[in-house]
């Protein structure tokens, strides 16, 4: 057994006999001595082996990186001026006396410290060697640490950890279900959860009062960076608690993992309502990091001849708005070409601006195409209510306004980066006030957020005038992203059958999907509510990883594959016939 991990040897050691596992991860030649950098999970320590002993030494010149050795050796001091002060195990080495090697290893596909020189693909397909980097250890580390806290967290607070099938009914978030046959019931088919929100709920029914599940769900969706096909949440439901006392818990969890494993204090969370997270900030996950705001003009510009402004300002469901950058004006024509290009992925049709060169001189200090067209009284009004001083830019939007808040939305956000207007680390929030259903675009309603929310109204007002309705949901964001979200739940029959209404669910299809949850609801239900954290987005923002893919130890690719498994992949003749499965060749 080994008496030390390699990355543990410090100068307490010098002077003991150690047994040390691990990889070697660099081998060097120094005019007779062999060096090798031999590292485990803790970190790296140096090995000297001398010719005095030449059977081991002759072994540490075979071994080539990557071999697994074990090493029997003494600690000492590092000769005077070789001290490394970037490694913690930098001030000491390890004598070798013997060395027995393990298991060999072909040349890896990468070399560790030269991961960035081959494809993500690369890594992908050889992830168990990609996982060796430190970088990832590290991160995967503090994954685990910050599931042991919550679930500290939770415990500590009374939830039960209880665990829901996987084998199931189709669950609706909004995603497509991946479905799994079954054998034993021709032309059935499971879904896999896309969260276990059904089953907590009725887990409430039985009494459970606090459950917890660090739970697995997937979703066939597009994917992007910071979504997986399969994912982890941390779900929590309660019973008998108001939305306020349920956002406090989810705060107190999330403040605690922020202080003991960060050293940060998040503070409290501001609450905003969804109508003024989209108005001030394109956005129901704002990005308070970012000072910008989203500034009406629909009043100052509806008189103007300019039809691309006036139409919209005069439209109910269209909006102009205005977007300050500070320091903008230094923007190039290209650059701002860039932005128009930008923001046409959200469906915006031009990117007006103004750029403020000198205020003072009037109109005449504003450099901008539309200008001529707006005038410049109406151009002075529109500088005045922005607050507007020389240096800045003004980027308008003037649209639909779903249309205008996507697009000056991100633009928010994407300028915000490129001109390094970060003005704090971290910034939560919450979102509350969520409208119950959002239209699409062939005017059917669909739910904002799941379809068991609770409405802030009686059945009877809902079904009478559904738009417009808002719901008890709430949504906690950090730093733009959505961390969690969760709502109280409908605990009566009338109200969730009410909403099935209002989403055009029959009574039929109703009773075919969900008749196991209204049956349910029938047996004595308590008011009850939770939410769910996305635990991989938690971990990417703590650890500040730029892709979803960092934080999880075998994640899948853009296109939902996993390159090491090769899955998904195809199934054998007998096996499709045992499921009653035949494949439709396409030609
Ligand atoms: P929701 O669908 O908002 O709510 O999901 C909760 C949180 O899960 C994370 N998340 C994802 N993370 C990675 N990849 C994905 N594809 C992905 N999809 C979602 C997000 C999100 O905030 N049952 C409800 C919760 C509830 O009402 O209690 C639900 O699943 O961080
Ligand atoms: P045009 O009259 O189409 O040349 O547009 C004049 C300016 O208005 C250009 O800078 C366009 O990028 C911009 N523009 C056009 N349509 C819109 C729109 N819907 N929202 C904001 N700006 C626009």
């Amino acid at each position: 057994m080994r008496s030390h991990y390699c990355g543990d040897l410090r100068k307490e050691q010098i002077g003991e006999d150690v047994v040390l596992m691990g990889w070697v991860h660099r081998r060097r030649d120094h005019g007779g001595v062999i060096f090798l950098d031999v590292r485990d999970r803790e970190g790296i320590a140096q090995v000297v082996f001398d010719p005095d002993r030449e059977e081991s030494f002759k072994l540490a010149d075979s071994v080539r990186n990557e071999y697994v050795i074990e090493i029997r050796g003494t600690v000492r001091s590092r000769p005077q001026g070789t001290e490394n002060p970037e490694m913690p195990t930098g001030q000491i080495e390890v004598l070798g006396k013997e060395l027995k090697i393990l298991n060999r290893a072909d040349t890896p596909p990468f070399q560790l410290d030269e991961f960035q020189q081959v494809g993500e693909d690369v890594r992908l397909r050889h992830r168990y060697i990609d996982l060796r980097r430190p970088e990832i250890q590290k991160k995967l580390r503090f994954r685990s640490k910050v599931t042991h806290n919550v679930r500290n967290y939770l415990e500590e607070n009374g939830f039960l950890d209880i665990e829901t099938p996987v084998l199931t009914r189709a669950t609706p978030e909004g995603a497509r279900d991946y479905l799994v046959p079954s054998r034993t019931h021709e032309g059935c088919f499971f879904a896999l959860p896309q969260s276990p929100q059904l089953f907590k709920q009725l887990l409430m029914v039985s009494g459970f009062d606090r459950y917890y599940q660090i739970a697995k769900c997937f979703r066939d969706e597009d994917l992007r960076a910071d979504r997986q096909p399969e994912f982890t949440q941390i779900d929590i439901e309660t019973s008998f608690l108001s939305e306020e006392e349920i956002m406090g818990l989810a705060e107190g969890m999330v403040r605690k993992l922020f202080t003991e494993l960060l050293g940060v204090e998040l503070g409290d969370f501001p609450r905003m309502p969804y109508s003024e997270a989209m108005q001030r900030y394109g956005s129901d996950k704002p990005d308070l990091r970012l000072p910008m705001e989203l500034v009406d003009v629909n009043d100052l510009v509806a008189g103007v001849d300019f039809k691309v402004f006036a139409g919209p300002a005069t439209d109910p469901k269209g909006r102009v708005a205005a977007l300050k950058v500070p320091g903008g004006a230094e923007l190039t024509r290209k650059q701002i070409d860039e932005y128009t290009k930008f923001v046409s992925i959200y469906g915006a049709k031009g990117l007006a601006w103004i750029k403020v060169n000198a205020l003072e001189q009037g109109a005449e200090g504003l450099q901008s195409p539309i200008v001529k067209f707006l005038g410049e009284e109406v151009s002075l009004q529109i500088m005045q209510r922005l607050g507007a001083q020389n240096g800045d830019i003004v980027f308008f939007g003037a649209d639909r306004a779903k249309i205008v808040n996507e697009a000056l939305g991100a633009l928010r956000i994407r300028v915000g980066e490129d001109l390094n207007l970060v003005e704090r680390q971290w910034a939560p929030l919450w979102v509350v006030d969520f409208p119950m259903f959002e239209e699409l675009d062939d005017g059917s309603l669909t739910a904002l957020h799941h379809p068991f929310t609770s409405p802030n109204c009686t059945p009877d007002e809902l079904v009478a005038a559904p738009e417009g309705k808002l719901s008890r949901a709430y949504d906690m964001v950090l730093n733009g992203t959505e961390l969690g979200g969760g709502s109280i739940r409908i605990h009566d029959q009338e109200m969730q059958k009410a909403v099935f209404k209002v989403l055009g669910i029959s009574d039929e299809e109703a009773e075919e999907k969900f008749g196991f949850l209204l049956n349910a609801l029938k047996y004595g239900a308590p008011p009850h509510g939770g939410l769910a954290f996305g635990l991989d987005r938690l971990i990417m923002l703590m650890t500040g990883s730029a892709s979803i893919r960092e934080v999880i130890a075998f994640p899948k690719t853009q296109s939902a594959a996993c390159l090491l498994t090769d899955a998904p992949g195809e199934v054998s003749a007998a096996q499709l016939r045992e499921l009653n499965i035949r494949l439709r060749k396409t030609p």
